[in-house]
């Protein structure tokens, strides 16, 4: 390399190492902000080895919204989009909201504007749960389908349109085979192309063609009834699972149910074509569990494992993997919420899984 060029990469070096990592962090409602509490830490443990990140917290919310009438304002939305790297997300989702509307348009307004196509939900049984061994990965398309929010309500009919892109369907299933590829696992394409011949039709030819290009991924389509009830009754034969948004959000909370319940299950949202400044979202499975919320009952790890994913996507591999084998030994030490049968508190949770992340 020429001089004057190596002298030019040392010189921007350093301010590319200098740039800081901008997270929002989103409590949300109902138990969100107890299982944001017990991710909040694990940040701060992160700038103390050696990453520079800043967070700043957002309260949209259902209790913003009820005082305020602002679900997610648009320069709230831009800031994001523009000025932030990432988001850390804890549950949307209040009884005095029976429309939604502010989950749809904080939520699934920051899924589809941030074009977080790629929604990425592992099943991993932690210690001392049943299935152990069992590595399922859900791939769910996460801004379209069904999602589109398209529709009307008139008297005696509803339609409720879904919208699938060949776009969108290309990058989802170009990220799965790439997984599966990668893990040497099976590739399982959920459709109902059999009755929704339009659009899962559209899906069922952006596989075949990814099939061809990738002849050493075992790889084939199934009808979603059909890969249902094949999951219930053996989940091991199956490695990456992709899925439209409707089918891979009722497939992710089965799949959740096989490794512990909705508590531990984290997920993980990104935009692989990078459109905005921020391309990340982590957010557990769960929703905002309005029953349990303020009681300290909400399991903490689905949270802190999505913590975990994000730090991995963020190039941050050791504190993933320091974060995830925390949280394998606190389980494996007896550490429980009460909903796998123990008796500690979310924080008491949150702090178990702190004690053992240097180890
Ligand atoms: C999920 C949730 C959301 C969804 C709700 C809260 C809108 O169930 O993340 O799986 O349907 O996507
Ligand atoms: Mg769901």
């Amino acid at each position: 390399m020429a001089p004057s060029a190596w002298i030019r990469e040392q010189e921007t070096e350093p301010s590319i190492l200098d740039v800081t990592t901008r997270i929002a962090l989103i409590p949300g409602d109902g138990v969100g902000p107890e299982v944001m509490a017990e991710a909040e830490p694990l940040i701060d443990w992160a700038r103390s080895r050696g990453h520079r990140l800043e967070t700043v917290r957002l309260s949209y919310g259902a209790d913003h919204y009820l005082s305020t009438g602002e679900t997610l304002p648009e320069e709230a939305y831009a800031d994001l989009r523009d000025g932030f790297d990432a988001v850390i997300f804890g549950a949307v989702g209040d009884p005095r909201i029976p429309d939604g509307r502010h989950a749809e348009e904080i939520l699934l307004r920051l899924r589809r504007g941030l074009e977080l196509t790629v929604n990425f939900r592992p099943c991993q049984p932690l210690p001392g749960l049943s299935r152990q061994g069992l590595h399922l990965e859900v791939f769910r398309e996460n801004t379209e389908g069904a999602y589109c929010l398209q529709g009307s309500t008139e008297p005696g009919r509803a339609v409720d349109l879904a919208v699938h892109t060949e776009v969108a369907v290309l990058r989802l299933l170009e990220v799965a085979f790439a997984r599966a590829q990668a893990r040497g696992c099976a590739l399982t394409l959920a459709h109902k192309a059999n009755v929704l011949k339009h659009g899962h039709g559209l899906w069922v030819r952006v596989f075949q063609s990814l099939q061809a290009a990738h002849p050493d991924v075992p790889a084939r389509g199934m009808h979603a009834d059909a890969l249902l009830c094949a999951l219930v009754q053996d989940p091991a034969p199956f490695g990456v699972i992709a899925a439209d948004n409707y089918l891979g959000d009722l497939i992710s909370d089965l799949t959740a149910a096989f490794a512990g319940g909705m508590g531990t299950a984290p997920s993980l949202s990104w935009a692989p074509h990078r459109p905005f400044r921020c391309a990340v979202l982590a957010e557990p499975v769960h929703g905002s569990a309005p029953d349990i919320a303020g009681k300290g009952l909400a399991n903490p790890v689905g949270m802190i494992l999505s913590t975990a994913l994000l730090f991995r996507h963020l190039g941050w591999e050791s504190e993933a993997e320091t974060v995830e084998r925390a949280v394998a030994a606190a389980m494996r030490d007896g550490a429980r919420t009460r909903d796998l049968g123990g008796s500690l508190s979310t924080a008491g949770m949150g702090a178990a899984i702190r004690d053992r992340l240097s180890g």
